[in-house]
């Protein structure tokens, strides 16, 4: 059987038909998980095998249905934009250059501000590669520096008070990160769509939009397909950056934004690897293994994320033409680094791991390696193949020993 035409031109909208569940019961109890099977990478939708030579039509095939079952299709097309840079100087007692710079894109009347904060070492001559991280606070949080401009995004979305500089600086350990060489960029999600369901009003859909349009539709993308489009607008920008390696950019994200993190490098291979930390649901972990947090709950607790279509799967994951698995696949052969915390529950620690597992099939058939282990580790357990996995000890939260494990792969796989 051959491999079916995947051109993106012929695409028809996908729009379902069903009445959301609400939100259900949770279960986390392991002995509860019911058997479940997984949708194979390595098979197209018709039947036909994968091989080393056709993947990439498989990898566009699986994109395009997590693009119009799970997180929507990112509109195509560039915005007017504008570069701007608010300021330039030096942070941490001199060790980094600290660059700050807004990306305002228009259409339609509109324009949205991307404020981007970015640190390099000044010890290093030459590019670096940088970690391209997004914020859900706001840049002023990440470190308490006067000089870091405060995102007038958080205030908006905050009710006028975006809180404390430096209120998030334990996710952001800078003096580890520039000490082992490397930058690091930021931006504030919210610069890209506030993270509320208000029917779209504030971020970059409605710069998207067609002549009388004015909400996506079902098929289109939410808000975490907005943060990944960000993500990219963000990279394009570290290319006209001379300090910044822009082919050694590592995506990475905590929670929402590792799901974001993932999506952003399935979309946009610029990216030279990803790390997803403590992502959880329609993040790294399995949906069909149903553990903690799941597809009818998150589209109940979080309707703007995704696309509509998605509503239609909650207690119904069986029916998912993908799973999550296939998203770490969609980055193979780059490297990725998935991380899990021993008491975060919610986000299925084991459905994480085994997703990470699954994907290794990819990277396998096209002699990249994968995941290094089979056993589900201990808490403090480090895996560092070109498929990485560790599991903290501890919380739902974005810690230093997560960022040590950050650098350990970026040194093996990117730099
Ligand atoms: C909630 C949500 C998760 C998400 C997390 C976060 O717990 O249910 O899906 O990952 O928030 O972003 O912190």
């Amino acid at each position: 059987m051959e491999p079916p035409s995947t051109n993106l031109s012929v695409r028809e909208p996908v729009v379902l038909d069903c009445s959301p569940v609400p939100a259900g019961g949770v279960n986390t109890d392991e002995v509860l998980v019911e058997p479940y099977e997984l949708p194979d990478p390595l098979v197209f939708e018709n039947g036909a095998a994968v091989t080393r030579s056709n993947w990439g039509e498989r990898r566009t095939e699986i994109l395009n249905l997590f693009e119009d079952h799970v997180f929507g299709r990112t509109p195509e097309g560039e915005l007017s934009a504008i570069t701007e840079e608010s300021e330039t100087g030096t942070a941490l007692d001199g060790a980094a250059t600290r660059r700050q710079v807004r990306l305002t894109f228009s259409n339609n009347d509109r324009s949205i501000a991307i404020d981007v904060l970015i640190y390099v070492p000044s010890s290093v001559d030459g590019p670096v590669p940088v970690f391209l991280v997004p914020n859900f606070d706001g840049n002023h949080t990440i470190a308490d520096d006067p000089d870091i401009v405060f995102s007038a995004g958080a205030t908006r979305d905050r009710g006028g008070d975006a809180g404390p500089r430096g209120s998030k600086t334990g996710r952001f350990p800078l003096a580890t990160i520039l000490g082992r060489g490397y930058g690091l960029a930021t931006f504030y999600s919210g610069d890209a769509d506030p993270d509320i369901d208000d029917g779209f009003a504030n971020g970059v859909h409605h710069l998207y939009y067609s002549d009388a349009q004015t909400t996506p539709e079902p098929y289109e993308w939410g808000t975490i397909g907005a943060w990944a489009w960000g993500c990219s607008r963000v990279l394009d920008h570290l290319g006209t950056e001379q300090a910044v390696d822009d082919d050694r950019v590592i995506v990475g994200g905590h929670s929402r934004l590792g799901k974001t993190a993932l999506w952003a490098a399935a979309q946009d291979k610029r990216f030279a690897a990803v790390f997803s930390n403590n992502s959880g649901c329609t993040g790294a972990a399995l949906s069909r293994r149903r553990f903690g947090e799941n597809v009818a709950v998150i589209n109940t607790l979080f309707p703007h994320w995704f696309c509509r279509n998605y509503r239609c799967y909650g207690n119904d994951e069986a029916a998912l033409p993908v799973d999550q698995h296939q998203l770490i696949a969609l980055v193979a052969p780059r490297p990725v680094h998935i991380a899990s915390a021993s008491e975060d529950g919610w986000a299925d620690p084991l459905g994480e791991f085994l997703a990470a597992r699954e994907a290794s099939h990819v990277y396998e058939l096209l002699g990249a390696g994968g995941l290094e282990r089979e056993d589900f580790p201990s808490p403090g357990e480090v895996s560092l193949g070109p498929i990485s996995y560790h599991l903290r000890d501890g919380e739902h939260a974005l810690a230093e020993f997560d960022w040590v494990q950050y650098l350990d792969f970026a040194d093996n796989h990117v730099r």
